[in-house]
């Protein structure tokens, strides 16, 4: 039985979606694709609060929307301001040198994020046409304050690009209201999918932008190319991805069904269980507390705990972590607790660790994590910690 998967994705996959998957392959441009594909691109309007965004589905994964993003969005001579905070904000900046784009990259300390204050400070040095942020940095676990970093680009006359890949579905992100330009997200995370879309949402400003370029250096991820099959997707232009195109629609009409401030409430109560239940056990976070994400937990591994054994143990005993990821590498395990995970699961996992614990004779009593983690499970919804 493969273990359960809470790397900070994919993420579990349940059977209606995989049933989904599993239908037989029907034509691209047929009946039942093309239906699926509408309804999917409508969702993807609601999950992310948006009347007139445009949404794209392509191929591919979180790493083809955030080239999609920057190549469709940066002008020539304009620079790009990149606020990272880990792992996948400094592969936003390894994009833009691979496409020779002028860009600023500020690096946050890993469990620490920029304060919006220190963004108005250098949108006020110099002049940025796009500023580009990490919603949920998986590699550090840190959350940025989005809804301030896109009144502050505003403010400043800057497009604003958001990365959502480990939050979009699961964490608040109000395109309209905040004035958020492009969020960029992938299938497998918060969403339940299995891997394999790239997704992108571009305002009616960023598509401006883009019709303003003419030619951009990208063909397979030119919106431009993509638009006449988003706005009838029985059209042509490449091959999509169709069993994931059917799994994607069906986990968003599950993400449809709970709706989204119950996505959102279950989404926080299931951050606030693990970090409980993390707690009780005498882990220590990474990530700061002022910048804690619901959707992962980046934990220290205490004084002689491995990461290997850890790992290996813990998936014997049917749970599946990762490992740190560049200089945190073996001082840290990542759990994801996101998308469509149960609490029966998350108190599985925690039932699992203690037995890993006593396996490594680490003095856990039977329980106590699981008390810890009902108890917040239990707790009346509130509004999110983090
Ligand atoms: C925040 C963030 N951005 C981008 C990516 C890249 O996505 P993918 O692995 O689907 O290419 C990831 C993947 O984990 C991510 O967590």
């Amino acid at each position: 039985m493969d273990p359960l998967l809470l790397i900070p994705g994919p993420s579990p996959v349940v059977p209606r979606i995989l049933a989904a998957l599993g239908r037989p392959t029907v034509s691209h441009v047929g009946g039942g694709m093309v239906e699926d594909t509408r309804q999917a691109l409508d969702h993807l309007k609601r999950i992310v609060f948006t009347r007139d965004g445009q949404p794209f589905l392509m191929a591919g994964a979180g790493t083809l929307a955030m080239e999609v993003a920057l190549l469709n969005l940066a002008r020539p001579g304009e620079r790009i301001l990149i606020l990272s905070q880990g792992y996948f904000g400094d592969r936003m900046g390894e994009i833009c040198r691979a496409y020779e784009l002028e860009h600023d990259l500020v690096q946050s300390p890993w469990g620490a994020v920029t304060a919006p204050a220190d963004l108005a400070r250098r949108l006020a040095e110099r002049p940025y046409g796009l500023v580009v942020s990490t919603h949920v940095d998986t590699g550090s676990g840190g959350c940025a304050p989005v809804r301030e970093y896109a009144e502050a680009a505003r403010a400043a006359g800057a497009l604003f690009v958001l990365d959502g890949v480990c939050a979009t579905g699961g964490i608040e992100e109000r395109m309209d209201d905040w004035g958020i330009d492009v969020i960029l997200t992938a299938a497998q995370k918060c969403f339940g999918a299995p891997p394999g879309l790239a997704i992108d949402v571009f305002s009616p400003a960023a598509m401006s932008r883009r019709k303003s370029l003419h030619g951009i250096k990208a063909y397979y991820a030119d919106v431009l190319r993509w638009l006449p099959v988003m706005t009838d997707p029985g059209r042509y232009f490449s091959t999509p991805s169709v069993n994931e195109h059917r799994a994607f629609a069906e986990a968003t009409r599950i993400i449809m069904e709970e709706g989204m401030d119950n996505r959102f409430r279950r989404q926080a109560r299931l951050g606030r269980a693990a970090r409980a239940g993390l707690a009780a056990l005498g882990f220590e976070l990474f990530t700061g507390a002022d910048c804690l994400a619901d959707t992962l937990s980046v934990v220290r591994y205490p004084a002689g705990l491995d990461d290997a054994s850890f790992r290996t143990s813990y998936a014997r005993h049917g749970v599946q972590v990762a490992g740190g990821l560049a200089a945190t590498a073996g001082r840290v395990f990542r759990m994801g607790h996101m998308g469509n995970l149960t609490d029966a699961q998350l108190e599985f996992a925690f039932e699992a660790l203690e037995a890993v614990l006593t396996e490594f004779g680490r003095g856990v009593e039977t329980g106590m994590s699981l008390r810890a983690v009902r108890a917040a499970l239990d707790e009346p919804a509130a509004g999110s910690e983090a």
